[in-house]
């Protein structure tokens, strides 16, 4: 780690939305091993271990580990792990759902004034506003209810000069880990899958309690297969900082990819964290290379379609489809995504990598339809396709 880097905050920007919000922050997971998962994302994803809580820092209930990416540090998870039987928080949430996200988190510039407006709109409140404070600080935060076991935090660093937040060091441990750069540079978007009839009932809450707009709706028959169907709603706030499609599933002949997240997950909650490139060629090359597993690669016929379509694309196209890598055009722009296998033992949480080219903001609906064609193959070998 270099010598001065601050954890806490994202870089300063100019925000035009009416909750104060600045950008996303670090997402938490809760996991069984947080420093096995940790481990993960430093050989495969290419992040760095950073920051440390433990019982050497005065924490006797759990660990957790601040990852953070060499070439961004504003993009940074949290990943932690109960020790004791009695971290309520951690274990009841690992022993119901495996590992998964517990939390994403957005810097604002008044936790009070965020939460305040988010409570009255209609968020359900988790932890009222407070300090933490050591002799580097404070830092404030709140939280309000998302999903059934999920929330999304507000925080605040402006009055913290330490590494991270109050409770943290430097890691303990030297960590030499052999691997290929894989230069993440933030976060895109974060999806959730939530249970039949509720997409409506999510997208108006995160609407209405951070003062979002519907972006885009996906509705019967935009994206299916013969056997099973979606439907999706993608809410962000007014200045496009925050983005988060949401995910039902729709009546088929057999299961769809979403009730088989439900089922798995055991409720509703976090499907994939969307990360950005600005080079995604080099980086799923790299990745590859660290051993991260991607979905099943599209048939010839995908790549020679995107060839005969004239929208300027700067890529070479072989090196896609070497890469699996799948391209969407929309308006004057287009995006390059690619979809990880799950990341944990349960069929549900996974990473997605992405690059926007020539302003393309969308989704790529090409894409969302490849995306789910490529999972129910998945879903098949699992044998969880078939209805009982
Ligand atoms: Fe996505």
């Amino acid at each position: 780690m270099e010598m001065g880097i601050c954890y806490g905050g994202i870089p300063s920007r100019v925000h035009n939305n009416s909750m104060g919000i600045r950008g996303y922050d670090y997402v938490e997971f809760y996991v069984g091993s947080a420093k096995h998962v940790a481990s993960w994302h430093a050989k495969a994803m290419g992040l760095d271990f950073v920051a440390y809580s433990g019982p050497e820092t005065g924490d006797r209930n759990k660990i957790s580990f601040l990852m953070a990416s060499p070439v961004q540090p504003s993009f940074k998870i949290l990943i932690s792990s109960s020790i004791t039987p009695d971290n309520y928080d951690i274990q009841s949430f690992t022993q119901k759902h495996g590992d998964g996200v517990k939390r994403w988190t957005v810097e604002v510039d008044d936790v009070n004034h965020t939460f305040a407006k988010a409570i009255k709109n209609g968020a359900v409140p988790i932890l009222e506003p407070y300090k933490i404070s050591d002799d580097d600080g404070f830092i404030e935060q709140a939280s309000i209810k998302l999903y059934d076991s999920c929330e999304i935090n507000f925080i605040n660093y402006d009055n913290y000069k330490g590494l991270f937040r109050p409770g943290f060091e430097k890691p303990r441990q030297e960590w030499v880990v052999s691997r290929e750069e894989t230069n993440l540079k933030g976060i895109d978007h974060i999806v959730g899958n939530v249970n039949i009839n509720e997409m409506d009932y999510w997208s108006s809450y995160i609407n209405s309690a951070l003062d979002f707009e519907t972006f885009i709706h996906f509705g019967p028959g935009d994206i299916s297969t013969q056997y099973s169907s979606l439907v999706s709603k993608v809410v962000r706030s007014k200045d496009d900082v925050i983005k988060n499609p949401i995910n039902e599933p729709y009546e088929g002949i057999k299961i769809s990819q979403i009730e088989e997240y439900i089922k798995e997950y055991r409720g509703s909650g976090i499907q994939h964290i969307a990360i950005l490139t600005t080079d995604i060629i080099d980086t799923v090359t790299n990745l590859r290379k660290n051993g991260v597993e991607f979905l099943a690669t599209p048939p010839q016929a995908y790549y020679d379609n995107i060839a005969s379509q004239e929208f300027g694309l700067e890529e070479d196209i072989k090196k896609l489809q070497e890469n699996g890598i799948l391209i969407d055009v929309e308006g004057k722009g287009y995006l390059l995504q690619i979809f990880t296998k799950p990341i944990g033992d349960r069929p549900t949480f996974f990473y997605e990598i992405i690059q926007r080219r020539k302003g393309a903001s969308g989704f790529g609906q090409g894409n969302f339809q490849a995306l789910f064609e490529a999972i129910e193959v998945e879903q098949g070998l699992r044998g969880n396709l078939d209805r009982d």
